[in-house]
């Protein structure tokens, strides 16, 4: 190849209603149960990837609010940097990448910048090689970056990963996520209460690694097939007086996972309960039909239906420690966009 080959993709986070935490294999991201989340459509990541003939080192920029090109730190860089040597060992072929990325919402605020980044950037170096696998392989090559969330913002809509009952020794090319129902299936929204916008303490990464420490991991594990069962068939049912408490259940069990690991990771700050109190206020005093979850970090994920949105998004932007609202929902999963470079 002599022409450099570019694309630019954009791909949306996700929020997990039956949530990774704790790995069969961490290097790998192969989790310990099955998992199921709602992909959004604006917390997104755009990414721009040129494929290079010649030798050298590749070129990662990341792209502030202000339109500034800055080079990300070390620990960024360098997790981008092994996906790309991992993607093109895969594709055998000789070239650097230049790639450029931004968010639309703050990274590493629990809010999954890993997986839309990581699925963006898959999608993106795979197009820019010239090639165009599958979902299902997007899907694997996403996980490999290590974020095992990246696996499930590669489909739109409500998905399940892995598809099947994970395994420790399944090859490669059979973990991958699977899509259960598309974003026309049913008009959820995510009403995304912030109330720490900075880097989080501890990454997933970590948490990941020390949830098997948990008393409580076994019991969790044994608990959780049936839940992903039940949570799957209320999404198919569209019926969110179901879905909701499962879902509640859920993040709260993740975070006494966290809390309970040794050493103990603590995510939840005054915000993250003022959060929880409202929405339960919401529901047992006037009727909303609203319920939180959360993913690794302090940031509130209110899901709701459309009639409810408004009011849940105008009542929690008035409590104190919520430093802002964004009002997402279902979305159709990554887009291929016109331009070359960021
Ligand atoms: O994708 P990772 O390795 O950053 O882990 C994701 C962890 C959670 O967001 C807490 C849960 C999930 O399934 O998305």
């Amino acid at each position: 190849m002599t022409q450099p080959n570019a694309a630019t993709i954009e791909a949306a986070a996700n929020i997990a209603f039956i949530k990774y935490w704790g790995a069969l294999d961490l290097e790998r991201a192969v989790p310990c149960n099955r998992t199921l989340s709602m992909t959004l459509k604006r917390c997104c990541s755009r990414c721009s990837v040129e494929f290079l003939a010649g030798e050298g080192k590749d070129e990662i920029w990341l792209i502030g609010p202000d339109g500034k090109w800055l080079q990300p730190d070390e620990s960024f860089s360098g997790r981008i940097a092994r996906h790309l040597e991992r993607l093109r060992a895969w594709s055998h072929r000789r070239g650097r990448f230049r790639v450029a990325t931004r968010n639309s919402f703050p990274a590493s605020a629990g809010l999954a910048s890993s997986a839309s980044g990581f699925a963006a950037l898959t999608i993106a170096a795979t197009r820019a090689l010239g090639l165009s696998p599958s979902r299902s392989e997007l899907s694997m090559l996403a996980r490999l970056s290590g974020s095992g969330s990246a696996a499930r913002s590669v489909l739109g809509g409500y998905v399940e990963w892995p598809a099947a009952a994970p395994d420790a020794n399944a090859r490669e090319e059979e973990i991958f996520a699977q899509q259960v129902a598309s974003e026309d299936h049913w008009d959820l929204r995510d009403v995304i209460a912030i109330v720490e916008s900075g880097a989080k303490g501890v990454s997933s990464l970590e948490g990941h690694r020390r949830a098997l420490t948990s008393p409580f991991f076994a019991t969790r594990q044994a608990r959780l097939e049936e839940r992903f069962l039940l949570v799957r068939q209320a999404i198919l049912d569209r019926d969110l007086a179901t879905l909701g408490p499962l879902i509640e259940e859920e993040a709260i069990e993740l975070h006494l996972i966290a809390m309970s690991s040794q050493p103990p990771i603590f995510y939840w700050r005054a915000g993250t309960l003022a959060v929880l109190e409202e929405v339960r206020r919401m529901r047992d005093e006037e009727g909303a039909r609203a319920f939180a979850t959360m993913d690794a970090g302090a940031n509130v994920h209110v899901i709701c239906t459309a009639d409810d949105e408004e009011r849940i998004a105008r009542r929690l932007q008035g409590l104190d420690y919520v430093e802002a609202v964004i009002r997402d929902g279902v979305g159709p999963g990554p887009a291929v966009l016109p331009q070359g470079l960021l």
